[in-house]
């Protein structure tokens, strides 16, 4: 090209070759600057594929790195409990695999330490928006079946994903508890908890719907998160706030179960029969007259309890979690009256005819030997 453009200027004027000097100038220019701009792109492409580390993203998302870097995704693979169950199972890889950021399968190796943004967002410049409740469920599922439990908890709360009740970068509740979370929806049983001492003892939601056992990985037991916000997936324990050992009525069933059959109305904290029927905690003759009729009705008529008395109650003698009356344990209790029987008739009829015969025998062998 070079000799070509001499030749040229060879057989014509300076001017001319000056002029051509400076368009080839400003070609090469042109050229090597397309050159330079093509060769970064394709580096900057390939730098935005790799991960690039926390450190990087903080430089221009410094709320969202803030948020991030005092939630437990941080420090997800150095936090001392992790590092204590890890080493107990002799660092085991098949851990980081969550425990880590872009951990690779075939090689064994992992990229960051923690859960990073990157493990959320895609690594380097991705920045990939995925709100889905499958990208929280790629580790938030197995050993703990928080993703599991919450597809099945139904499709209400199946509608309501991850992000409406937890934030991503915290990792906490949007809301300050557990009952301003489920408020969104259950105002109405917002309002009744909070009406009680349960609201005023700043009992949650979550304290009686949820369960959250943390798996043991030493063991390999698996884990309870209460995700399924439902009961009877779980045996609810109303013991371990309230040491109340039933007895006699612990046949009433399994842990809460037994409570509840007579603390049916738990919300509100009322009594509860079984046709519905609700009443304040301290009228509680209706209660125990739906199974203990018989008691009621001798308490009604006086001769159990003091009928003209409105201040005796069953529960006025009786605790209705322990009810029988020690204080006076040298009473037998009274043996339940017995009809009198109907006298059998067959009997009757089998002695009356022996007895007829006799007579008839008698008077038979008096009246030969008069004869
Ligand atoms: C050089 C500055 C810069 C760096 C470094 C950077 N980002 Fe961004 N990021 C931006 C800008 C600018 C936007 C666009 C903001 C907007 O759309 O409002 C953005 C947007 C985002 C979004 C939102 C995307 C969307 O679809 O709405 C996410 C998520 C994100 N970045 C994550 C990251 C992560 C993770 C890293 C680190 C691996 C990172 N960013 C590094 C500048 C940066
Ligand atoms: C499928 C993903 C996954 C795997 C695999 C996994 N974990 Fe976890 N791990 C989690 C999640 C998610 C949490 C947080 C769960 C929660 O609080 O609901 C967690 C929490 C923990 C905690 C509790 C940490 C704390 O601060 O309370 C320990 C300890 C732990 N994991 C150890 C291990 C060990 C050891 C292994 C390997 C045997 C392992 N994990 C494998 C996802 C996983
Ligand atoms: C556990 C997963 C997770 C981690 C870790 C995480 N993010 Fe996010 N981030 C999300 C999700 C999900 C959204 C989208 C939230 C939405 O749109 O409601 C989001 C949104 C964003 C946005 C857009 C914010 C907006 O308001 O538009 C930015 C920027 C961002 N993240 C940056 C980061 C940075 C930087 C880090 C690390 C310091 C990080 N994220 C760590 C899940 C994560
Ligand atoms: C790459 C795996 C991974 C992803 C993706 C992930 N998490 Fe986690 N998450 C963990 C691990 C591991 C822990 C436990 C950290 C620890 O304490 O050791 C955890 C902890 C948590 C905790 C705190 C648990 C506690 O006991 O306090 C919450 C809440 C949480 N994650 C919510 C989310 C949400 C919401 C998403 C989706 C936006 C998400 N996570 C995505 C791995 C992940
Ligand atoms: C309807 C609201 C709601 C939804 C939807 C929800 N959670 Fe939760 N989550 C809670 C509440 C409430 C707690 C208990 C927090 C507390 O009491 O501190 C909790 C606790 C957690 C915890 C810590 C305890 C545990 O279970 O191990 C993790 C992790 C978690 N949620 C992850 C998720 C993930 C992942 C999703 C989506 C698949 C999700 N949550 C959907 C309300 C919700
Ligand atoms: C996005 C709205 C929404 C949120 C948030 C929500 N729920 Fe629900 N929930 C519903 C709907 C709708 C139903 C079905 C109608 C009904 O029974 O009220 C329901 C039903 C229930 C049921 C009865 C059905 C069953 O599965 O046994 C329980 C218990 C329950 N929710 C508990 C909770 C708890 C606890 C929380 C807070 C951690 C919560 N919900 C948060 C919408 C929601
Ligand atoms: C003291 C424990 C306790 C607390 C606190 C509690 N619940 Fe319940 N909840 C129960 C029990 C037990 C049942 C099941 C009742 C049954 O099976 O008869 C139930 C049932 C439900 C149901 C389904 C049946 C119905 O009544 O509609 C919903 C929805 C519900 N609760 C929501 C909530 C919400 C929301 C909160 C917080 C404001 C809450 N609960 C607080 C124990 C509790
Ligand atoms: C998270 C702890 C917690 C759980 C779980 C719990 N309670 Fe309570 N409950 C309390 C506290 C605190 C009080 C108020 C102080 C007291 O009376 O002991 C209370 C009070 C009560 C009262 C007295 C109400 C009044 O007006 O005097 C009843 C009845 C009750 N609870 C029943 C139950 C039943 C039934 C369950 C199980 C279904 C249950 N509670 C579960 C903490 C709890
Ligand atoms: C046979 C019915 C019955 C059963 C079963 C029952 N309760 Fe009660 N409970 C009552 C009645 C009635 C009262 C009101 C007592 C009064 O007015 O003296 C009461 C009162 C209470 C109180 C508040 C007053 C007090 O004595 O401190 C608590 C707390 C309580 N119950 C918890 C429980 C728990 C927890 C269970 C299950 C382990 C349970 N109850 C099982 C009938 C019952
Ligand atoms: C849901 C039915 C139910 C309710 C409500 C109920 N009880 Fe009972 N009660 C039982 C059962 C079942 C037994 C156990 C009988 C047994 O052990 O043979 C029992 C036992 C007793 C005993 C001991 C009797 C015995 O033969 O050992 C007394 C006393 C008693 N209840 C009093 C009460 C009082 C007072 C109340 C009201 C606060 C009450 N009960 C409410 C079902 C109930
Ligand atoms: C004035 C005190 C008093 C009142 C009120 C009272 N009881 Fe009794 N009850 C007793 C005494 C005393 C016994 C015999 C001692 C015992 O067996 O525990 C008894 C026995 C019983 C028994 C049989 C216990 C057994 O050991 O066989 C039942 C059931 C019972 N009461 C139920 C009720 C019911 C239901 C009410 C309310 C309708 C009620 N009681 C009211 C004092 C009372």
């Amino acid at each position: 090209m070079v000799t070509t453009l001499k030749k040229v200027s060879d057989t014509n004027s300076p001017k001319i070759i000056k002029s051509t000097k400076v368009i080839f100038f400003i070609l090469t220019i042109t050229f090597l600057m397309v050159i330079i701009a093509t060769v970064t792109v394709t580096v900057m492409g390939e730098t935005s594929e790799e991960y690039m580390g926390a450190g990087y993203c903080a430089g221009c998302h410094s709320t969202e790195s803030e948020h991030w870097s005092s939630s437990p995704h941080a420090d997800a693979s150095s936090n001392a409990e992790f590092l204590e169950d890890w080493e107990e199972l002799d660092s085991s890889v098949s851990c980081l695999s969550c425990h880590t950021t872009g951990f690779d399968e075939d090689t064994n190796t992992f990229e960051t330490e923690g859960v990073t943004c990157e493990a959320c967002h895609g690594p380097g410049d991705t920045m990939e928006r995925d709100t889905s409740p499958e990208l929280c469920g790629e580790c938030h599922s197995g050993p703990y079946p928080t993703y599991e439990e919450w597809k099945d908890s139904g499709p209400s709360h199946g509608n309501a994903d991850c992000l409406l009740c937890h934030d991503q970068h915290t990792a906490e509740l949007k809301f300050e508890t557990s009952t301003g979370t489920c408020g969104q929806c259950h105002d109405t049983h917002v309002d009744q908890v909070l009406d009680t001492v349960h609201g005023e003892t700043d009992v949650e939601c979550a304290d009686c719907h949820m369960i959250e056992e943390p798996a043991d990985f030493v063991k390999g037991t698996p884990a309870k998160t209460g995700h399924s916000f439902s009961l009877t997936e779980h045996e609810l324990d109303c013991s371990t706030c309230h040491d109340r050992p039933l007895s006699k009525h612990d046949v009433l069933g399994e842990k809460a179960y037994a409570c509840l059959s007579c603390h049916g109305d738990i919300h509100e904290l009322k009594l509860e029969l079984v046709n519905r029927e609700v009443y304040p905690l301290d009228n509680s003759v209706p209660l125990c007259a739906q199974c203990h009729n018989e008691r009621y009705t001798a308490w009604e008529q006086g001769t159990h309890g003091e009928y003209d008395d409105p201040e005796a109650q069953c529960t006025e003698c009786h605790d209705p979690h322990d009810p029988i009356i020690t204080g006076i344990s040298t009473l037998e209790s009274i043996p339940p009256r017995v009809a009198a029987k109907p006298a059998p008739i067959l009997p009757l009829i089998v002695v009356a005819v022996v007895v007829e015969l006799l007579f008839i025998a008698v008077f038979v062998f008096r009246r030969q030997s008069n004869v």
